[in-house]
């Protein structure tokens, strides 16, 4: 863990700048409305779809009379009284490009914001190629000239091969295969099943699908469990689930000790102690909001979540307004290099398309002496009754592009770190997943 003195408090939060109106939900405007803040948003790559969404979404937000929003073609953006508009209150000003490949609402915001009387800016932002970096942003942690070129225009720029980001489809790599993390077994007859529990009455469970190499993995290391809930769709795995333990040939029994609570005080001890610059990769809707939240506000430590999925970071910004949110992946992160005290990578690993590409990426954003904290799951398996497993296929499955790509344990990723980065990382604490614990490892780590 890496020891930072106290960072000065973040500015007074005035005016939001936002590139993405998807995360400029009436919600979120509102709260930055009671934190006193003025909202700025520009649309991302317009084409006629997405103006007619902006104009729906533009009626909605006007309707709750959260903020006055104003529509301004991008030329006449600079022309904008702004004077007269302050005097409006909470003010939304979308900039609308004239066409979709229309690249000029850049400059424009640019010369629009230079007009303001704040200089201090929170930027919410999907990158900028070099061409529009901002070099007045002032409270931004990402170095404009280091963030991935994503806009309209980028794939015919002159400039491309100078662009320090190399353009995000030079370094994608195929799509690796989804795994699956977790597979259900139902009571059967004694000679058909694949395992019994030794409990009261003695219960026997087969495999709900074909038997595969996950499965055989997930036995090994002893991940069973028993559902003991009557929900649907579990959402506290502590409470809802029984850990198994093995027992003899096939034979399992209940573990006396709650599943989850010893890896899960393992992180929070963690998480409680961190200061400074933390990045949150795969930071999915933020589940520590208790552990961060605190030091956030005291000002010794500033959070930034990396998160592909835009309905997830919408969540994160909801629940965590101080956060700056930035969408992205761990194989790009929008972060200077050596500019993070702490990286968090939880149970976003597993999720990552590619782990060397992810680690490099890691490692240039930390300080030296800075950590690297993981955790993750493993593939488990959930012995369900056949009321139980009807009721959770009952739910709806939902399209979702972020999938698991590996079940990988603590040591995979160690050995990961140690080649992507060789002597690049000091491995600290290594917590494997083995019969007798949860499925979620741990990993702690220092820049060196
Ligand atoms: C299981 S959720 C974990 C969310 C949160 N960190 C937590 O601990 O509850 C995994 C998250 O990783 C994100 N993710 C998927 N692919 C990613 C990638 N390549 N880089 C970073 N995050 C990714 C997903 O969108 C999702 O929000």
């Amino acid at each position: 863990m890496s020891h930072s003195p106290p960072l000065p408090p973040p500015p007074a939060l005035r005016w939001i700048a936002c590139a993405n109106r998807a995360l400029a939900t009436p919600v979120w405007l509102q709260q930055q409305r009671a934190a006193g803040a003025k909202v700025i948003v520009s649309p991302w790559r317009l084409g006629q779809n997405d103006l007619n969404a902006l104009d729906a979404w533009a009626r909605q937000v006007r309707a709750l009379q959260v903020v006055a929003a104003v529509a301004v073609p991008v030329p006449a953006a600079h022309d904008l009284p702004l004077a007269d508009l302050d005097a409006l209150g909470p003010l939304l000003v979308v900039l609308v490009p004239e066409s979709a490949d229309d690249l000029t609402h850049w400059p424009h915001l640019r010369a629009f914001l230079a007009q303001t009387r704040y200089a201090k800016l929170r930027w919410t932002s999907l990158g900028v190629p070099r061409c529009h970096a901002d070099p007045w942003l002032p409270d931004v942690l990402l170095a404009p000239a280091q963030q991935r070129a994503m806009q309209p225009g980028c794939e015919t720029c002159g400039a491309r091969e100078t662009c320090p980001r190399p353009l995000p489809q030079q370094n994608v790599t195929a799509l690796p295969v989804a795994v699956s993390n977790q597979f259900d077994l139902t009571d059967a007859p004694p000679d058909r099943a694949l395992l019994h529990l030794q409990a009261k009455p003695e219960r026997h469970f087969a495999l709900q699908q074909p038997h595969s190499a996950v499965v055989d993995e997930a036995l090994a290391r002893g991940q069973l469990y028993l559902d003991r809930s009557d929900k649907a769709r579990l959402d506290d795995f502590a409470a809802d689930l029984a850990l198994l333990i093995p027992a003899g040939a096939n034979a399992w029994r209940l573990a006396d000790a709650q599943p989850f609570a010893a890896e899960e005080s393992l992180l929070l001890g963690h998480l409680r102690t961190l200061r400074g610059v933390v990045v949150d990769v795969g930071a999915g809707p933020i589940r520590y909001v208790q552990e961060l939240a605190q030091a956030q506000s005291a000002g010794s430590l500033r959070y930034l979540a990396v998160e592909p999925d835009l309905a997830a970071l919408e969540r994160t910004v909801t629940v965590l307004p101080d956060a700056l949110c930035l969408q992205g992946t761990g194989e790009h992160l929008p972060v200077q290099t050596a500019s993070a005290d702490t990286v968090l990578m939880l149970r976003s690993f597993n999720h990552l398309r590619d782990v060397p590409q992810a680690m490099r990426e890691v490692a240039r954003v930390l300080k030296p002496g800075g950590a690297f904290l993981a955790c993750d799951n493993v593939a488990f398996g959930l012995c369900r009754s056949p009321e139980q497993l009807a009721r959770a296929h009952a739910i709806p499955v939902t399209e979702t592009p972020f999938e698991h790509y590996r079940n990988a344990d603590a040591p995979d990723a160690a050995v990961a770190l140690h080649a992507a980065v060789p002597d690049g990382f000091r491995v600290d604490v290594l917590q494997g997943v083995g019969p007798g614990t949860s499925n979620q490892w741990f990993l702690h780590a220092t820049r060196l």
